[in-house]
């Protein structure tokens, strides 16, 4: 496995590789979990090499404590990306990637960036933008690969993507769950005791609200679980939105041709937890 913190090397390396090499990126902030490494297994599986960058990138936390607090394990990353059988781990600085502007392009997401998180992390889509291009630019991957944890910046890339015409195919992968339900995420380290033994209602939550969805309209099964958490001692409840998912807009009446998602944000304390399913 080759690592490289800089972009000129990485990318000669890149372009002395084999005419028709197929190349699969999966991006990464680290903390690395099963989730990441399904990823890097179904990449691995439909390409010829695999591409996996390092780089909690600053532009796209609106918390500056988020940021400092995000969790950094990147010996056990790397030994775990080798045990996976990637191939390349880029690992850059915020230097290399930003020199000395560490700040993000405007884009135009068609509207997808004003819905939920959007409404919550300001610019954070912007940043996500900025830093996934960059690595397209820089990696040139045929195949890139995403978790629908966060279903929401899948479709902010798609339409990136579209928009610009990159030469890149988005895969998206489904969530990766614990035992208990609990959506795979960095963040769950930061969680106590406590809150992590309780943290599976948001799933639970979320199974439920799909049931009630089946006989319910959108705005009563809202209700019903802004009440579930109402009284929660553990979760402050930041969201729950039932969504069409091409556009991410807020669904209104139910059409039986459309695809639907239930999205949440959950506090934990400061640490933050997002979770959907599909409906
Ligand atoms: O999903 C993430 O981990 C990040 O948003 C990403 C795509 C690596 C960009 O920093």
């Amino acid at each position: 496995m080759l690592i490289f913190t800089e972009i000129k090397s990485l990318q000669q390396k890149i372009k002395s590789l084999k005419n028709g090499t197929t190349i699969g990126f999966v991006p990464t902030m680290g903390a690395l979990h099963e989730g990441h490494l399904s990823l890097v297994e179904k990449a691995k599986k439909e390409n010829d090499i695999v591409v996996v960058s390092i780089f909690v990138n600053p532009t796209q936390f609106d918390n500056a404590d988020d940021l400092i607090n995000y969790p950094k394990t990147i010996e056990k990353d790397l030994s775990l990306l080798k045990s996976f059988n990637c191939d390349i781990v880029f690992t850059p600085t915020p230097e290399e990637i930003y020199a000395d502007d560490i700040q993000s392009q405007s884009f135009d997401f068609d509207g997808l960036e004003f819905q939920m998180e959007g409404k919550f992390r300001a610019g954070h889509f912007n940043g996500v933008g900025t830093i996934v291009e960059r690595l397209f630019e820089v990696v040139k991957p045929h195949k890139a690969y995403f978790g629908e944890k966060d279903f929401q910046q899948i479709q902010i890339i798609r339409k990136m993507v579209e928009k610009r015409n990159l030469p890149v195919q988005i895969i998206s992968c489904p969530i990766h769950r614990e035992k208990d339900g609990l959506a795979m995420s960095s963040r769950n380290t930061r969680l106590t005791t406590a809150q992590r033994a309780a943290a599976p209602f948001i799933y639970e939550t979320l199974k439920k609200a799909k049931t009630l969805f089946g006989t319910k309209n959108a705005s009563e099964v809202i209700k019903w679980v802004e009440n579930e958490f109402k009284n929660h001692p553990l979760f402050n409840l930041e969201y729950v939105e039932i969504a069409d998912e091409e556009t991410l807009l807020p669904v209104e009446t139910k059409n039986p041709t459309k695809k639907y998602r239930a999205f949440i944000a959950v506090f934990a304390g400061k640490v933050r937890l997002i979770d959907n399913i599909s409906l």
